[in-house]
C-alpha cells in the first residue's frame, strides 16, 4: 500500500512541476513577453479606444463634455507603459535637476548651453503658463498645425474653447479666424520659423522657443535683450530680428520633448544622441508630446499631409500646393505619421480635422 501511495505522490508532484514549467514557458513565449504585445517603440500592438475601468469609474460623475482630469496621460500610459506624466513644459531655474536633458546637446538636451540658458532664465523670471492656467485643476489643449486641411471647416470657435491654444511658427491668425480661431496661448517656434513682421504677431501670447541647435539660444538672447543680430550665420534661412514680447512673456520649451518624441515615441535613429540624418521630429510632433505631459485633454487640428491630393493647399495660409512637399533630410514624415496614428487610434488625442488617419482609423 505504502509504496504505491508514495508513487502517486511522486507522480503528482512531477505532473504539477511539469505543468508549471510548461505553462511558464508558454507565458513567457507568448502572453506576457513584451515582444509579442508591444511594438518596437513600446506601444501596445492592439490599439483600441476602450477606457480602462478605473477611468470609467473616475469620470462617471462628470457632466457631458467636462474636462477629464488626467485623461490624456492615463490613456497614453495604457498603450505605452513607459510613459510618465511629470515633465515640465518650460525650462525653469531648476532645470538642471531634471537630469534627462543633461547629457544631450541640442536639440535633445541642454549640454554646453547651461550658461546662456541661465542668463536667459534670469531675465525671463517667469516659467509657467500664467497664474490662471497654472491654477486650473483640469486643462484642455489644442495644437493647431498649419495644414491646408483647416480651410473651410469653420473650426475657429471650437478651437477657441480650449483652455490652451498652441500655434506653431508663423501660422497667422488674423484673417483666418473663422477656420483657425482667434485665441493663441502659446506660439512655439524656432528662429527660422518665427514671424518676421512684428505687426503680424497676435496681441497676446507667450513666445516659446523650441531650440534645435546651439545658435537658437544665441538668437533668443538677442530677442530677450532686444539687440539687433549682427550675423545670421548658422541659420538655414533668414530669421526674425525682433520679437514684440517682453522677456516675461518668453519661455524655453523643455528639450526633453524633442528627445522623447525622436528616440522613444517615433523611433528615429539615435545617432549617439546627436542631431543627424532623419532624426529630428517636426515641431508639431514635439508640441503634441509636450501636451501629453502637461494637458489633461489633448486635441489637434490641421495635421496630416494627404499626398493623394497634390493640388490641395499645403498650408491654410498660402497657395503652395501639396505637391511642393519635399523629402526632408531632417524629418521622417512617414515614421512620424505612424506615431500620430497610434495616438488618434487609441483616443489619446482627438483629431478635429481628421487628417492624421483619414479613413484608416
Ligand atoms: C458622484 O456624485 C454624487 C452626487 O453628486 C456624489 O454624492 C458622489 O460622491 C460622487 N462620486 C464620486 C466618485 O465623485
Ligand atoms: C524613415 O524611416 C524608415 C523606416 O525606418 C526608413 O526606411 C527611411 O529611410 C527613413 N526616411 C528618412 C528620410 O530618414
Ligand atoms: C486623402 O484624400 C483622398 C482623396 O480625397 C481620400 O480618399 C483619402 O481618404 C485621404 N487620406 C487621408 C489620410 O486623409
Amino acid at each position: 500500500m505504502k509504496p504505491s501511495r508514495n508513487l502517486i505522490l511522486v507522480l503528482c508532484t512531477t505532473l504539477v512541476l511539469g505543468f508549471l514549467y510548461y505553462s511558464s514557458e508558454r507565458i513567457s513565449s507568448q502572453g506576457w513577453s513584451h515582444k509579442s504585445l508591444y511594438d518596437k517603440q513600446g506601444f501596445l500592438l492592439k490599439l483600441d479606444c476602450k477606457l480602462p475601468l478605473e477611468l470609467i469609474i473616475k469620470y462617471n460623475n462628470l457632466s457631458e463634455g467636462a474636462c477629464k482630469p488626467g485623461y490624456a496621460a492615463a490613456k497614453m500610459a495604457a498603450i505605452h507603459p513607459k510613459f510618465t506624466k511629470l515633465v515640465p513644459m518650460f525650462l525653469d531655474p531648476n532645470y538642471k535637476r531634471f537630469s534627462r536633458i543633461d547629457n544631450f546637446p541640442p536639440p535633445f538636451g541642454v549640454k554646453s548651453q547651461e550658461r546662456i540658458i541661465d542668463v536667459l532664465l534670469s531675465e525671463m523670471k517667469n516659467y509657467g503658463l500664467g497664474e490662471e492656467l497654472d491654477s486650473m485643476s483640469c486643462k484642455t489643449c489644442v495644437i493647431v498645425g498649419n495644414g491646408g486641411i483647416l480651410t473651410s471647416k469653420s473650426l475657429g470657435s471650437k478651437i477657441d474653447q480650449f483652455d490652451v491654444v498652441v500655434r506653431l511658427n508663423q501660422a497667422p491668425v488674423k484673417g483666418f479666424e473663422k477656420d483657425v480661431g482667434s485665441k493663441t496661448t502659446l506660439r512655439i517656434t524656432y528662429p527660422e520659423g518665427a514671424i518676421q513682421k512684428t505687426e503680424h504677431y497676435e496681441s497676446e501670447s507667450l513666445f516659446v522657443l523650441s531650440a534645435f541647435k546651439a545658435q537658437d539660444f544665441k538668437w533668443l538672447q538677442h530677442m530677450v535683450f532686444n539687440k539687433r543680430l549682427i550675423s545670421t550665420d548658422g541659420f538655414w534661412k533668414s530669421v526674425a530680428q525682433h520679437v514684440p514680447r517682453e522677456p516675461s512673456e518668453m519661455r524655453i520649451l523643455n528639450p526633453y520633448f524633442i528627445q522623447e518624441a525622436a528616440f522613444q515615441l517615433i523611433g528615429l535613429p539615435y545617432n549617439k544622441g546627436q542631431m543627424g540624418n532623419g532624426n529630428i521630429p517636426t515641431l508639431g510632433a514635439v508640441a503634441i508630446t509636450m501636451a501629453l505631459h502637461n494637458c489633461d485633454e489633448v486635441a489637434v487640428a490641421g495635421f496630416g499631409y494627404n499626398l493623394s491630393t497634390p493640388h490641395a493647399p499645403l498650408h491654410y495660409y498660402e497657395k503652395t500646393k501639396m505637391s511642393a512637399i519635399k523629402e526632408s533630410w531632417t524629418h521622417n514624415i512617414s515614421k512620424e505619421k505612424k506615431f500620430l496614428m497610434k495616438l488618434v487610434k487609441a483616443g489619446v488625442v482627438q483629431d478635429l480635422t481628421g487628417g492624421i488617419c483619414g479613413a484608416v482609423c
